[in-house]
């Protein structure tokens, strides 16, 4: 359950990175390798396009908060994606550790205990509704 202060803080914070978001997306990856360098071979694509796509769709997600029910369906498509990419569950949690660690770089003393668990439970809410998708499709 993510609640209407934990959508503001989310918001809020965001518009702080999004000026950012090139540096954000390369510290984002940088810590994601040094967390698991075995994810590495599974982005064939150009990085910095990879992290503006990465960056577009939470910045989707971070603008539609409010009605979730609206990009529902988009998450689950890209979760069967991941899907088809192999991604496994367990690699999600390695993504959200990255996520929240970029936050906290990039937000400095404004990454508040609120900030960072209304992050956590935006980007588990993501994460599940990914998950349960590809489940289903599997
Ligand atoms: C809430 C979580 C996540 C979001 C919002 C997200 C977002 C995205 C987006 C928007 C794309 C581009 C899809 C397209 O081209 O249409 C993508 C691709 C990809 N994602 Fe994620 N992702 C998430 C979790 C993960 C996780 C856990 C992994 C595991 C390592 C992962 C690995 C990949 C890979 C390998 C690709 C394809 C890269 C390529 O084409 O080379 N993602 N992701």
């Amino acid at each position: 359950m993510v609640t209407t202060e934990q959508i503001n803080l989310v918001q809020d914070s965001w518009k702080q990175v999004v000026p950012i978001a090139d540096q954000a997306a390369v510290l984002f990856y940088g810590r994601l390798f040094e967390l698991d360098p075995a994810l590495k071979p599974m982005f064939k694509g150009d990085m910095l396009e990879q992290g503006e796509k990465l960056m577009r769709m939470v910045g989707i997600a971070v603008d539609n908060l409010e009605r979730l029910d609206a990009i529902v369906p988009a998450v689950q498509d890209l979760g069967v994606k991941h899907l088809e990419y192999g991604v496994k569950n367990y690699q999600y949690d390695t993504v959200g550790e990255a996520l929240l660690w970029t936050l906290g770089q990039g937000l400095g003393d404004a990454f508040t205990t609120e900030v960072m668990v209304a992050w956590s439970d935006v980007y588990g809410l993501l994460a599940s509704t990914m998950k349960d998708a590809a489940r289903a499709a599997a």
